[in-house]
């Protein structure tokens, strides 16, 4: 289904995760994170438990964006409780990192996965691939967590940029694929995650945020990819006009940060808004969630608009707000 024909379509960032009971369970059969990423029954089963609870209109591959320095051959680790922790790695062999043949067979089970979920899923919803911005992915590959702000990639920034951009074009081409294949393989939606946009200097984002975004994106287009594009620059505040002015996505998920109020007076109609409940609002429920999903509902009233969170579904989030909010929009329709 084109997400873009749905009548305010609804589904949330991280839905498939920590919050469900239903995946937890199944998430103890693997003991690593990644393992359960690479593993087709895992991937099946907990990309569609969203739907099957909430009959959400989207779902979303259960996978990562950290699959990308995985199959490059960097050690990729998930510390239980704490994140995700890549191997440190000089410059130069970030630079010469290759595609690992046996690594991207685990990737070929993400693609399998996706034919047989779009078989299983109604024909009515939509299935969202995704992968990480490049800047992001390369912030995990040059500072290996998030532990401090990402201050390697940012001084490298400053004082390495023309290696900064080859390693950057070495992940737009890696993702450029990634994407290929997952719309190959069924995905009607693809989505890129900017997660640490606010890391970038601003008279760096041209170089950084939109020339690789863009560069994936004209990929795709080029190779005859049809489908809707959604971006999430996230922290990227009023700055957010001059993104969609160079990153010519079709949806842009606004980031719980930003006023909707803002948003609608300042983006381009033809740009399609996702967005943005504050996910502690969603955590929290009761009377201040309902406010401001009425709230919400008012201000994109009239605009073309996806129902979604401006970040992630935090994991101690009650099954029931989520249900609730979901209730409070089908009303409203
Ligand atoms: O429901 C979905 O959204 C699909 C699956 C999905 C995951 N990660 C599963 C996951 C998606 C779309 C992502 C994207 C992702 N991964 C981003 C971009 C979006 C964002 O949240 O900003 C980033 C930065 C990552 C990297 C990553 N993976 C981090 C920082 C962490 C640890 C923090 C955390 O939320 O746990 C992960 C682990 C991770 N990715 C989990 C899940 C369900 C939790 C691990 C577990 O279940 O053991």
């Amino acid at each position: 289904m084109n997400i873009l024909d749905l009548d305010r379509p609804i589904w949330f960032m991280r839905q498939a995760g920590r919050h469900l009971p239903e995946y937890n369970k199944i998430r103890v059969r693997k003991k690593n994170f990644l393992e359960f990423c690479f593993d087709y029954e895992s991937i099946v089963t907990s990309t569609l438990q969203p739907i099957k609870r909430y009959d959400l209109d989207c779902a979303i591959i259960f996978s990562d964006i950290l699959v990308i320095p995985y199959i490059l051959n960097q050690r990729v680790d998930f510390i239980k409780g704490i994140g995700p922790n890549l191997e440190l790695l000089e410059m130069d062999e970030l630079l010469n990192l290759t595609l690992n043949q046996k690594k991207l067979e685990d990737l070929k089970n993400c693609y399998n996965a996706i034919r047989e979920i779009r078989k299983l899923l109604h024909k009515n919803k939509c299935l969202i691939g995704f992968c990480g911005a490049p800047w992001t992915v390369a912030c995990y590959m040059v500072d290996g967590n998030s532990k401090n702000g990402f201050i390697r990639t940012k001084k490298l920034m400053r004082s390495e940029k023309p290696w900064l951009i080859k390693l950057l074009r070495k992940i737009v081409d890696v993702s450029t694929e990634h994407l290929m294949n997952q719309y190959k393989s069924g995905c009607d939606t693809l989505m890129i995650f900017e997660s640490w946009a606010a890391c970038v200097d601003f008279n760096e984002y041209n170089d950084f945020l939109y020339e690789p975004v863009e560069k994936i994106i004209n990929n795709l287009r080029s190779m005859n990819v049809d489908v809707p594009i959604i971006v999430f620059p996230k922290g990227v505040g009023e700055k957010i006009i001059d993104y969609v002015n160079h990153v010519s996505a079709d949806i842009i998920s606004i980031d719980n940060q930003m006023n909707m109020n803002w948003v609608i007076k300042n983006i381009n109609r033809n740009v399609v808004l996702q967005g943005n409940i504050d996910p502690k609002v969603l955590l929290n429920g009761g009377e201040i969630l309902e406010k401001n999903v009425k709230e919400l509902l008012k201000i994109v009233k009239g605009r073309k608009h996806i129902f979604n969170l401006g970040h992630g579904i935090l994991p101690e989030t009650p099954v029931e707000n989520v249900q609730k909010i979901i209730d409070m929009i089908r009303l409203q329709k």
